[in-house]
């Protein structure tokens, strides 16, 4: 805990203490194991919480303004509580403006603060670091000013914040993933009922290594929505051809797609397929690991990469270039993209006893054919956001 009193030694030097209620809060990043661009579509995922996180200090202050300062990247804004407009300058202050002004807008009552953090989860990697901020605020906050903010609820939230503040239209994975997240499982989540199963994830013959390709998710933005768009487009088409109710492509099967899917336009196809053979791809992957059979999990990791490269489109050839010197290394059981994609990182199903041969043999391959130095991490599965409870005591 010496970091965090340093931090709250930072913390006190920026800012004259109010003699209000302080704290210190984590929410980590994540990566998804499987199942991925299903959650927007009432689909199924399997996100697990990684050990990159940010963590963040915050006291309230007895007026209605908010301070925070960056520690990674130097910088700080400053905005009121009653004027929270998306700002140009300073993107990243959105993330935290945007979930104050959702929950304000849920009718909770908010005191001013004075905040600082600092994030180990790298940027525009895929891994979430802005769903950590967001929901690393919204804890922040809400333990700060006394509510009760319900887990689920504090991720919607957060996702409508990202929605309507920041204007990507992500589902709900990564803030429930930040929020919810338990140590040595990964999350099974059902983005329809917003449920979840836990899927211990600790066997001690395999790990997941993290491949961050440094290719940043360029247009991810605007490709991402347009994914969404071309899904909305699908569930349509099946809402107008089958006798029962459809909402969402959660509720289409093979069969239908078989069935009328030749009529649905090229790419229109393809992307129904991909999420379809996704969900599928989630709820086989469930019985593969509860009989601990990784090499089944393995390989379904392997055909969601292809159906994300072939027939979503949002891979890209840094990310495929990975996935193949993965599967072409012994001791990998299964590699692919995760998140978002279009850049960002590969996940990869490691033997034990291979790791430090392929974090080796994987970092020199990449950087001879693609010119990059690639970074690896590996995490096991971690706890969702919380209380830093000895933070309270160094303040
Ligand atoms: C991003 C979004 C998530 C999810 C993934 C793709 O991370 O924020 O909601 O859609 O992409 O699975």
């Amino acid at each position: 805990m010496q970091d965090l009193n340093k931090l709250w030694k930072i913390f006190n030097e920026k800012f004259a203490d109010t003699g209000l209620i302080k704290g210190a809060f984590s929410a980590p990043g994540r990566v998804n194991l499987i199942g991925e661009h299903t959650d927007y579509n009432e689909g199924f995922v399997l996100p697990m919480a990684i050990e990159k996180k940010i963590i963040m200090l915050g006291q309230l202050r007895n007026d209605r303004l908010v301070q925070v300062f960056d520690l990674g990247y130097k910088v700080e804004a400053k905005f009121s509580l009653d004027d929270l407009t998306p700002i140009k300058k300073d993107k990243w202050a959105n993330y935290l403006m945007g979930v104050i002004d959702e929950i304000q807008k849920a009718g909770y009552i908010l005191q001013g603060a004075n905040i600082i953090f600092r994030s180990d989860i790298p940027q525009k990697a895929g891994l979430s670091s802005s769903a950590a901020l967001e929901v690393v605020t919204a804890l922040t906050m809400s333990e700060l000013n006394s509510l009760k903010i319900e887990p689920v609820k504090m991720a919607r939230l957060c996702q409508q914040a990202e929605n309507n503040f920041v204007g990507v239209a992500c589902g709900i994975m990564d803030q429930y993933i930040s929020v919810l997240g338990k140590k040595g499982c990964a999350l099974m989540i059902d983005c329809r009922s917003n449920k979840y199963e836990l899927v211990p994830f600790t066997d001690k013959n395999y790990k997941i290594v993290i491949c961050n390709s440094k290719v940043e998710r360029g247009l991810v933005d605007s490709k991402y929505n347009q994914r969404r768009k071309e899904c909305k487009q699908a569930t349509e088409f099946f809402a107008d051809h089958l006798e029962r109710k459809i909402s969402a492509l959660r509720d289409v099967t093979i069969n239908d797609l078989d069935r009328f899917g030749t009529k649905l336009p090229d790419p229109i196809f393809r992307r129904a397929r991909h999420i379809i053979t996704e969900n599928n791809r989630v709820l086989t992957s469930m019985g593969a690991l509860k009989n601990n059979d990784f090499a089944a999990f393995g390989q379904l990791m392997v055909e969601s990469h292809q159906s994300l490269r072939d027939d979503y489109e949002v891979s890209c050839p840094e990310l495929d270039l990975l996935v193949d010197l993965a599967l072409n290394e012994e001791g990998i059981l299964g590699a692919r993209m995760t998140g978002a994609g279009f850049g960002g990182c590969t996940i990869n199903l490691t033997k034990k006893a291979y790791l430090e041969h392929f974090i080796e043999v994987i970092s020199e391959k990449y950087k001879k054919k693609a010119g990059i130095i690639p970074e690896i991490y590996v995490s096991s599965p971690t706890a969702g956001a919380k209380m830093i409870k000895e933070g309270n005591k160094n303040g």
